[in-house]
């Protein structure tokens, strides 16, 4: 079952949050199946995907866990954080408002898991620069901060997708 697979310590619980249209399904639907959406609908509910990964030569998996930003499609309840042991907290670096919100998510999720809960602050959107409102530097200081993780991403030019997912199961590993 997966909850062996998880205590045996290959199959890794990791929940994507973050306000809604931040990228969280892109992120997912680019490092999982190299894809992007540039109509995505909201989500509905909770998804998850499976994704094989090798570290150190050694196959292990990912269960990446996706759900609503938003408040009114929003299922979470403790059932989508439990047995996590990784979290991406995404914002848009175009909406600084997004980048406010990373406190509540930083609290729902220390509400709900593991405080050891490996975590990284993700700054999604890089691609649209002339619409940049959070800087790097402001981006860096939060994490650093809360002791966090840190990359800037764009799932629609596939940059640093890969490497943020994979910074999360090589610490948790
Ligand atoms: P909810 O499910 O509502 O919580 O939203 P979400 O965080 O899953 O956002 P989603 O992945 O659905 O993306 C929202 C919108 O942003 C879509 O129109 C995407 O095409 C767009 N988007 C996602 N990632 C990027 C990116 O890296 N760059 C740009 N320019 N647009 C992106
Ligand atoms: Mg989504």
């Amino acid at each position: 079952s997966d909850e062996d697979e998880q205590t045996q310590g290959y199959l890794f619980k990791i929940v994507l949050i973050g306000d809604s249209a931040v990228g969280k399904s892109n992120l997912l639907a680019r490092f999982a199946r190299d894809e992007f959406y540039r109509n995505s609908k909201s989500t509905i509910g909770v998804e998850f995907q499976t994704q094989k990964m090798e570290l150190d030569g050694k196959e292990v998996k990912a269960q990446i866990w996706d759900t609503a930003g938003q408040e009114r499609f929003k299922a979470v309840t403790s059932a989508y954080y439990r047995g996590a042991v990784g979290a991406l907290v995404v914002y848009d670096i175009s909406r600084r408002q997004t980048f406010d919100s990373i406190g509540r998510w930083l609290n729902e999720l220390h509400t709900h898991s593991d405080m050891n809960v490996v975590t990284i602050l993700v700054g999604n959107k890089t691609d649209l620069k002339d619409a940049r409102e959070v800087s790097t530097d402001e981006g860096k200081a939060l994490a650093e901060a809360h002791g966090l993780f840190f990359m800037e991403t764009s799932a629609l030019d596939n940059s640093n997708v890969k490497a943020a997912f994979e910074t999360v199961v090589k610490e948790i590993y």
